[in-house]
């Protein structure tokens, strides 16, 4: 991955130093605009594909004017549903931007779709041994272990703050039992700066002998619902790309009640220790991410895209523009950017600009017309040799 500017991060992904500034933007206006059932003006050149007929509205007016005079003339707004409604479907990653008052000297943090905060648990947690990350070809490997204060603390840090943003935040709340992800989500309910949660479902069931949420459809579909039931902010759920078929784990997802998916977690591997005697990270296993993942983000948005109606969120290795035309292409109506943060935390602002720049170059007047565009035609009846050929 090319670097473009250097930015010393510790493991965990925070800028030391830089944790205790308080963000320098203070303007006071609701992170969440009411949802508009407003259907945009036929006779604008752009409307989201036949395909996306049960997709979020996107072409609405952003309730809030952009920052960037540049992108004035073109719709970026994209609703995940119940409420949701970002500026711009560029958003950064859990884990890759901490909880966005350590980047808000350096990058304009407003400007962004929305932010995922760090994973956050119940009770705090210490993180993985080390080593936790390690570079490997076209990505990195990393193993933090979830390491927050916890809920009751990232509240008290950082909810003020993030009230008097403009730019939503979105809490990726973590857990071990379908009892701790109720109890952290029901202690984010209410709070004013918490614009939706994202549930990070790659954790152990400790309860279940520590098999994952995210690969068995019915665990998935059991921890999305108790949450649903907990809180009426907008629930995003993400999906791991560590299954055979992640099909039937998304439609279990929004059947439980998701307004969105986004997709995808790490992708679970090893380093082996320059001595050979041993795995490199402390915790043995990491999870892979950055351009290598993309390909395998790619199908699974592909994929996932033809299977559910609520929105789909692609995460994995997005280094540039093209990377968010692809995953728009594939089916995504949002993008959010991580690994590649580190190298260059302006990227996803400067996203932003060139997804604006590429629909004014194309005439076109929201980004609309470019999702689903790589995804098969709506298929209309079953074929009839499928019934022909059936053992
Ligand atoms: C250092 C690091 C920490 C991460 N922490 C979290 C986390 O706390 N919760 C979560 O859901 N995903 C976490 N992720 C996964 C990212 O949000 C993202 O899904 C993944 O890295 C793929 O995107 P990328 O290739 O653009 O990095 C983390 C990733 C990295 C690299």
């Amino acid at each position: 991955m090319k670097a473009k500017r250097r930015v010393v991060t510790s493991a965990n992904g925070e800028r030391p130093g830089l944790a205790k500034r308080r963000p320098t933007v203070r303007r006071i206006k609701p992170a969440i605009a009411p949802v508009s059932r407003h259907v945009p003006d036929a006779a604008a050149p752009s409307r989201a594909p036949a395909s996306s007929g049960s997709r979020p509205s996107l072409g609405h007016a952003c309730a809030a004017p952009t920052t960037s005079a540049s992108n004035s003339t073109v719709d970026l707004s994209v609703d995940l549903g119940r409420g949701l409604r970002l500026e711009n479907p560029i958003l950064v990653a859990s884990g890759t931007f901490g909880y966005g008052t350590e980047y808000s000297d350096v990058v304009e943090i407003q400007r962004l779709g929305a932010i995922c905060c760090k994973g956050t648990t119940l009770r705090p947690r210490i993180g993985n041994p080390t080593p936790r990350v390690t570079e490997t070809p076209g990505g990195m490997l990393n193993s933090i272990g979830l390491q927050n204060p916890g809920v009751d603390a990232v509240i008290a840090k950082y909810a003020e703050t993030w009230a008097g943003w403009r730019v939503p935040v979105i809490v990726n709340v973590a857990g071990e039992s379908v009892a701790d992800y109720v109890e952290v989500v029901r202690r984010l309910e209410g709070v004013p700066g918490i614009a939706g949660i994202e549930l990070n479902i790659s954790c152990p069931n400790v309860g279940a002998g520590g098999i994952q949420f995210a690969i068995d459809a019915g665990a998935a579909a059991g921890v999305t619902a108790a949450v649903r039931r907990a809180t009426d902010l907008p629930l995003l759920v993400k999906l791991s790309p560590n299954v055979a078929d992640v099909r039937p784990i998304a439609r279990a997802i929004a059947d439980a009640g998701a307004d969105a998916l986004t997709a995808i977690n790490t992708l679970s591997g090893i380093a082996v220790a320059p001595s050979r005697q041993r795995p490199l990270l402390g915790n043995t296993y990491g999870g892979l991410s950055g351009p290598a993942i993309k390909p395998v983000a790619l199908r699974i948005v592909y994929e996932v895209s033809q299977v559910v109606d609520i929105p789909v969120v692609a995460i994995g290795g997005v280094t540039e523009l093209a990377d968010v035309l692809d995953f728009l292409a594939v089916g995504a109506v949002a993008v959010q950017v991580g690994t590649a943060i580190f190298a260059d935390p302006t990227l996803p602002v400067r996203l932003v600009e060139e997804l604006g720049a590429e629909c004014r170059r194309r005439g076109f007047a929201s980004y609309a017309p470019l999702i689903g565009t790589a995804l098969p035609k709506r298929a209309s009846a079953p074929s009839s040799k499928g019934v022909e050929y059936r053992p």
